[in-house]
């Protein structure tokens, strides 16, 4: 390497479909972004080597396999990213940790609270850099949510209310394997709740008690099709978490509003460059878009939009740096701890839907 030049860092991704383009799309595009290391875009795996082939040639990837195990024992990869079904979560991230490598997951972490549990402990027992993708903890207009929730901007919080809705769930084949619980595990919930549960994480504080009903509607559906909770901060605050694939009208959208003492904060990420900022009565409407805002210095100058695409460019830029700085991802991404608290806070709905009272959130 000549001086002056950035290191490279070989990676492998598992999985060449909706995450794996935009995955693949944010490796190329970090460039840009001027990180501590270059991604090296080793190997593309999955089951159909022609498409897999396909999207390893668009995106510049390496070699094209079928069976995530060569890219564990390939000496040139030093990140493994998994961008498959969450059946196919657990084995492959744990090997690749314990061969050495920085992980990089894809939510809901594991099929469930165990399993996740035992994804963190084996990266952790492992030494290794981990992360899991909760992206829209890398939307600017998030990312400034946080600083002014702890700020004190808005004051004390006392409400967060949540809804991730989309409609596609009426129409899709019922094979899909986000449909079927072996292979996905949990519905909506895990889908979509799970993001929506890492943000309050991320903007609020730990859960403490949830009372929940979640339904499946759709013949042929094992998992659920819908939850709502009313939920309990371990700060107090109150509110609600709702997600559902059957809100017709509804395409993918991710919505919160918190309110503290002095003001409240509203998001929608069909209205990614913006935050609603109220300090008295009704809202107005900040673009989040400005140099000194998260991230914006890598990108236009202000009111030049970007969009849901780029979380996973920052995403990644924030792994890299974590990874050359030998630290953790923690606060700011989400480690496997996160992905397996979340993954509590699902089981706990599950258990109260199930009991009909309402539950506490624990940790192993
Ligand atoms: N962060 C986000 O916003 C977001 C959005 C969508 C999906 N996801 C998550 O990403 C993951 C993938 O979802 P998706 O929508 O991309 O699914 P998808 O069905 O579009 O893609 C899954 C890919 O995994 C491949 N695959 C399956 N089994 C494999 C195996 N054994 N070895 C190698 N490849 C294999 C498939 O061929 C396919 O390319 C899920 O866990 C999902 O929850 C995250």
């Amino acid at each position: 390497m000549a001086a002056g030049e950035t290191p490279t860092i070989g990676v492998a991704m598992l999985g060449y479909s909706f995450m794996g383009k935009a995955h693949s799309r944010a490796f190329r595009a970090l460039r840009e972004l001027d990180p501590p290391l270059l991604p090296e875009l080793v190997s593309l795996s999955g089951r159909n080597r022609d498409a897999a082939a396909v999207v390893a040639r668009r995106y510049g990837w390496g070699d094209v396999v079928t069976d995530w195990h060569e890219q564990v024992a390939d000496k040139r990869v030093q990140l493994f990213d998994n961008g498959g079904p969450n059946a196919v979560h657990a084995e492959p991230t744990i090997g690749a940790a314990r061969a050495g490598k920085h992980v990089f997951c894809e939510k809901p972490l594991g099929m469930d609270a165990e399993e996740s549990h035992t994804m963190w402990k084996a990266a952790e027992e492992a030494g290794v850099v981990h992360q899991c993708g909760f992206n829209y903890r890398f939307v600017p207009a998030v990312r400034l949510a946080r600083q002014m929730v702890e700020s004190g901007a808005i004051g004390k919080v006392v409400h967060f209310r949540a809804r991730y809705l989309q409609s596609w769930g009426w129409d899709a084949p019922v094979d899909d394997w986000h449909f079927t619980k072996a292979r996905a595990g949990s519905g909506a919930l895990g889908d979509l709740g799970a993001h929506i549960i890492d943000l309050s994480r991320y903007l609020v504080g730990e859960l403490a008690t949830v009372s929940a009903e979640v339904k499946t509607y759709v013949d042929g559906h094992e998992v659920d099709d819908a939850f709502v909770a009313a939920a309990e901060w371990e700060d107090g605050t109150i509110g609600t978490l709702e997600a559902s694939r059957l809100a017709r009208g509804r395409v993918n959208s991710n919505t919160f509003e918190i309110n503290g003492s002095e003001g409240s904060i509203a998001f929608d990420v069909e209205r990614l460059n913006e935050l609603q900022v109220s300090d008295g009565p009704g809202f107005r409407r900040v673009m989040v878009t400005e140099p000194e805002h998260p991230f914006m210095q890598y990108w236009w100058p202000p009111g030049h939009i970007i969009g849901w695409g780029d979380t996973f460019i920052h995403e990644f830029h924030h792994l890299l740096t974590a990874i050359a700085g030998g630290g953790t991802v923690a606060p700011h991404a989400a480690t496997f701890e996160d992905g397996y608290r979340v993954a509590e806070v699902c089981d706990a709905i599950l258990r109260s839907a199930a009991s009909g009272k309402r539950e506490p959130v624990t940790y192993r």
